[in-house]
């Protein structure tokens, strides 16, 4: 990391403060806060994994049932179910198949930090490595909606964004570990989309968000405690779970759109490729923000149409660069969009065929949200989907995870209930049992249920048998790019012998699509020929380029105030709001005009006394500056590269004198956020027609 002369001191008594606030938190008294099971009425939003035969369901948003009333509030437990043997939820405590649930409360500080766990909702919990007993909680936000019993009663420092629990019969406060990730990971968000590749002993973090809980920082800057607004984080983390706490942070810029989502999913498919690929599905983006922020009932939902696949292997071959991403287009019934459904993914036994199966979800930026109760299925490689079961009773923020080859287990989820008559979840429990081979929804999982078959209904998108056998080795419209095609072939085990493909050319010109169907490869903008270490090299020079113009802005601004107290003001026009939806091209043209500061106030050269040169190449840790949401490059609104406890990043109102461009809209923040909340209120029941009409159509195979 490249020292910062100009600002050196500020980072230090930004930490100092906050560690303050921390030790100021550890001196309550924390209750433990209701019981989960007993006064369970629903939970969603929680963190959950599978690791040795025990689920794992940590923390989350709930609702408790408290003699016949309901009120809202935070998870402040551990649970742990227990898969060596077959249950059914349904049976009682006596029962043979009763299914227990451990609990384990978490108002505890570790005991070599005295810092309190946290009791997150929208992060992600990774199993990690086959050969470490621990589990991995990762990110997430405070629920900030009631804070009467929360065990964090305010968001303090966001230092620790990675905690590890040990399970095990020792003492509470000896279980839980956290780790600091500042080298690294400047925020912890929540909402993001996680996998986990336990066999590379890595897990993965796409994206997500900030918002009111996440921080002392982003407490200030939101005023709605429903955490409806926030705003999105780019880049995905590479996080490393045999060392924890390292971790890097890679670039998403060519993934579709080119903008952070929040809400979708990511799957791990180990058998693709050199080390697996990644699929990302789904997901809310924001065009546009508002002094910053995004409204979780506004912005664009990414469609399955197409999806992204990262080849692991190209980052783990030069770990200097982001990876390569892949846009590839999807057929078949292509289920609706929406964001907070789940997702799980199973091979066949003989890495024919992949399958990504997502249930449930909502899509909250109709007005009236559409809310889900379907299973979909992406098939690889054909990218076929297939609607496989649909109702009426929709679910959303649930977790699910496959127990054993051939269930999908659910894991809480909220769900549309009636004012007049309160429901809590039918299920429980929180959990439900979907089986694969009977497609079927039950109370039994069954810890003997054998290997993944396929069901018929998936046999048209590999045109094998259920063991595998699949003979589509391609999508049905073709390969989006050779490099893609070469990335299904160059299997790290052995490549299904029953695909029928043709195999992708030896040295065809990289550009070319390879099959003779209806090929599309206008969906990939991460056109071959632009490989990885060229990416990462022109991402370098963006960033290191922001930092750059941001030190100079805040040395000509410093040194500008210094000089005269009336701002000057700069014509609207000289200053050129990078656009989200800008090309890095574009984005990177964007001028940014020096001679407006030097208008009424002409800048003197020694304003750049200020500057060293080394802050011109630096691609680390960037100094936030205010008003370098606004230097050529940067995303209006969007969170750089920051120092530990330092401050948020306020967007711009009038930055040293510089005037924001009239075309950015309301001033207000408080004001547009608080009336659009009202209005927007209440719409959550959900009509069977406007589920209808606003979704989009099903189409045909
Ligand atoms: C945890 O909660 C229990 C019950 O509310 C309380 O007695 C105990 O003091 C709390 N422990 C800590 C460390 O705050
Ligand atoms: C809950 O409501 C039912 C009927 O409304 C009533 O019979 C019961 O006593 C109530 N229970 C409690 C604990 O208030
Ligand atoms: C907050 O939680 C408390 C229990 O600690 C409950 O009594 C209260 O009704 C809840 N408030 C809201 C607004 O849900
Ligand atoms: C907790 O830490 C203290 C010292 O930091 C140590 O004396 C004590 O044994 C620890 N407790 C456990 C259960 O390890
Ligand atoms: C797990 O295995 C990795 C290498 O495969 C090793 O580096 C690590 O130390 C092992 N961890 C444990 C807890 O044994
Ligand atoms: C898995 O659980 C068993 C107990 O059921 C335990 O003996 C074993 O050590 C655990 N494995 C790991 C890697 O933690
Ligand atoms: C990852 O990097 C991007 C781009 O620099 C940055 O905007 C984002 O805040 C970083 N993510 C985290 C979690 O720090
Ligand atoms: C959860 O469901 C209830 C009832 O449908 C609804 O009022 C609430 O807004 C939902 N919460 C979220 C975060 O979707
Ligand atoms: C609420 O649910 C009850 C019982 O399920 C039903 O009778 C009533 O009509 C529902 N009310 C509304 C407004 O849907
Ligand atoms: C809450 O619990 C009570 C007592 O167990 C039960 O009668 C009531 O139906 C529950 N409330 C809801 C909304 O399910
Ligand atoms: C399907 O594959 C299995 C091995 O995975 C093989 O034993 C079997 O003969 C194949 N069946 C057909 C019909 O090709
Ligand atoms: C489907 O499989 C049959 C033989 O099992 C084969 O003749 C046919 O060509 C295959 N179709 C495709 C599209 O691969």
């Amino acid at each position: 990391m490249v020292t910062k002369p100009l600002l050196g001191m500020a980072p230090a008594v930004l930490y100092l403060v906050s560690l303050l606030c921390l030790l100021n938190l550890a001196g309550a008294d924390r209750p433990v806060g209701p019981d989960p099971i007993e006064n369970f009425c629903s939970r969603w939003w929680l963190q959950s994994t599978i690791k040795n035969d025990t689920l794992y369901i940590d923390s989350g948003v709930q609702k408790f049932n408290a003699s016949n009333s309901t009120y809202l509030g935070t998870n402040t437990y551990i649970m742990t179910i227990s898969l060596k043997k077959s249950w059914n939820w349904k049976k009682d405590s006596g029962d043979p198949q009763f299914m227990e649930v451990s609990t384990e409360p978490k108002n505890i500080t570790n005991n070599d930090t005295g810092t309190y766990v946290p009791n997150n909702f929208r992060g992600y919990m990774f199993s990690g490595p086959h050969n470490s007993s621990q589990v991995y909680q990762f990110g997430g936000s405070t629920y900030m909606y009631n804070q009467s019993f929360v065990v964090k009663p305010a968001p303090s420092s966001f230092t620790y964004p990675l905690w590890t629990y040990t399970p095990g019969s020792g003492p509470l406060d000896t279980k839980w570990d956290q780790y600091d990730m500042n080298q690294e990971i400047k925020w912890e968000p929540n909402h993001g989309a996680g996998a986990d590749a336990p066999d590379l002993g890595l897990g993965f973090y796409l994206n997500g968000q900030v918002d009111k809980g996440t921080s002392s920082d982003t407490n200030k800057l939101f005023d709605d405690t429903d955490q409806t607004y926030y705003r999105p984080v780019d880049g995905m983390l590479v996080l490393d779970l045999v060392n924890p706490g390292k971790a890097k942070n890679i670039s998403t810029s060519t993934m579709k759109e080119n903008l952070s989502r929040v809400g979708g999913t990511l799957d791990y498919i180990p058998s693709v490729g050199k080390s697996g690929i990644l699929v990302a599905l789904g997901g809310q983006i924001q065009p546009t923000l508002q002094n910053g922020k995004a409204s979780s009932k506004e912005g664009k939902l990414i469609d399955f149409g197409s999806v992204d696949v990262f080849d692991i292997d190209s980052y783990l071959k030069n770990p200097d660069s982001n990876g390569k991403w892949y846009q590839q287009k999807t057929t078949g019934e292509i289920p609706p969009p929406r964001i907070d459904y789940c997702s799980v993914s199973v091979s066949a036994p003989d890495n024919s065929s992949h399958h990504i199966i997502i249930y449930g979800g909502q899509n909250p930026t109709l007005g009236q949200p559409a809310y889900f109760d379907d299973v979909a299925v992406l098939s690889l490689p054909s990218f076929r989907w297939k609607q496989m079961w649909s109702a009426d009773t929709p679910r959303w923020g649930h977790n699910c995870h496959m127990a054993g080859k051939q269930q999908m287990i659910t894991v809480g989820g909220n769900f549309t209930t009636n004012t007049t008559n309160p429901r809590c979840d039918w299920l429980k429990k929180g959990v439900a049992i979907f089986d694969l081979k009977e497609r079927r929804w039950g109370s039994v999982y069954n810890s003997n249920s054998g290997d993944f078959t396929l069901h018929d209904q998936l046999l048209p998108s590999t045109n094998g048998t259920a063991n595998g056998n699949a003979t589509i080795g391609e999508p049905v419209t073709g390969w989006s790019s050779v490099e893609l095609h070469k990335l299904f072939w160059e299997t790290r085990w052995t490549r299904p012998t029953s695909w029928t493909s043709k195999a992708p050319p030896e040295d065809a010109t990289e550009q070319q699509p390879t099959t003779s169907s209806t090929g599309s490869s206008s969906s990939d903008t991460s056109s071959p020929g632009n490989p990885a270490s060229n990416t990462a090299a022109i991402a370098g020079g963006i960033s290191g380029g922001v930092v750059c113009l941001g030190v100079i802005l805040a040395a000509l601004i410093y040194h500008h105030h210094r000089r005269r107290n009336k701002p000057a003001e700069l014509p609207d026009n000289h200053i050129h709001l990078a656009s989200q939806t800008d090309t890095p091209e574009k984005q990177k043209s964007h001028n940014f005009e020096l001679q407006g500061i030097n208008e009424n106030n002409p800048v003197e050269l020694d304003a750049w006394k200020y500057i060293e040169a080394d802050n011109c190449t630096a691609t680390g840790d960037a100094a936030e500056l205010p008003g370098t949401n606004q230097v050529p490059g940067a995303v209006p609104g969007m969170p750089i590269l920051r120092f530990p406890g330092d401050d948020l990043p306020v967007v711009p109102e009038n930055p040293g004198g510089l005037r924001k461009s009239a075309s950015r809209g309301s001033r207000s923040s408080t004001g547009s956020a608080s009336s659009r909340r009202a209005s927007s209120s209440g719409g959550s029941r959900r009509s069977r027609e406007s589920r209808r009409s606003s979704t989009a159509p099903i189409t045909g195979p």
